[in-house]
């Protein structure tokens, strides 16, 4: 593992103190519709045998261990810059007998070449970001994905309604309001163009306790 200086290496923790990284399945399971939006995600990509995919985020596990699942002929990679939830995503791909690599690395300075990867999914991590470190992520992702190569984000969006806005608010305080503003205002797409990406779009939307969730896809398009 690299060692990097302390600015670099500051993230923002699945559930915001380390501590409570070992609570992050249940809840998110519990609590969260997981698995609906989860699931939903993987069925907007589409992935042939030998594409090469990565979870950026990729936390505990669960959406790198999912597309696994889904697409067992597919190598399937998952980054993450906290070892801790990496080392829980890890054992339960060893459990599972999945064969998925798993390194650790930010977000906004991915250690892959250029044009290396098919498909980039990432969920629930653009709202540890702040605005700036959205834009150098993005133009990573941009970097690191094939011509044609596809981004597809579930991650806190514009809310659908006051109630929705309002159940936002846990989650402003908890991850902080720094992060979490670009989300509500709706940035991630404008932020995706920016980028250089096309195609952007929402794709769809779910209510949960906590606010609205967005999905989003974009291609890059080599002119
Ligand atoms: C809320 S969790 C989401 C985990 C997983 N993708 C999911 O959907 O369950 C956010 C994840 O983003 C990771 N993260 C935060 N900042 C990061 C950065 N700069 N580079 C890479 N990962 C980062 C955190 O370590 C955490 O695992």
């Amino acid at each position: 593992m690299r060692k990097r200086d302390n600015k670099e290496t500051d993230f923002i923790p699945a559930l915001r103190f380390n501590w409570l990284t070992s609570l992050y399945d249940p809840i998110l399971r519990w609590t969260m519709r997981e698995s609906a939006f989860k699931n939903q995600l993987i069925r907007q990509i589409q992935v042939d045998p030998g594409q090469r995919i990565l979870d950026l985020g990729c936390g505990t596990g669960t959406l790198t261990i999912l597309l696994k699942q889904t697409y067992p002929k597919a190598e399937v990679t998952g980054i993450d810059i906290d070892p801790k939830v990496l080392q829980i995503a890890e054992r339960k791909a060893e459990n599972m007998g999945m064969d998925i690599t798993f390194n650790q690395g930010i977000a906004f300075e991915l250690p892959y070449s250029n044009n290396s990867f098919d498909l980039i999914v990432t969920s629930l991590m653009f709202h540890h970001l702040t605005l700036e470190n959205k834009l150098r992520t993005l133009h990573e992702i941009f970097r690191v994905l094939k011509p044609q190569g596809e981004i597809h984000i579930a991650d806190w969006g514009k809310a659908q309604n006051g109630l929705m806005r309002v159940a936002f608010l846990p989650i402003q305080i908890l991850d902080g309001f720094r992060t979490t503003t670009d989300n509500v205002n709706g940035l991630l797409l404008q932020l995706m163009t920016n980028a250089g990406f096309n195609e952007t779009k929402e794709t769809d939307r779910f209510m949960t306790i906590y606010g609205t969730l967005s999905l989003y896809r974009a291609r890059k398009n080599m002119l």
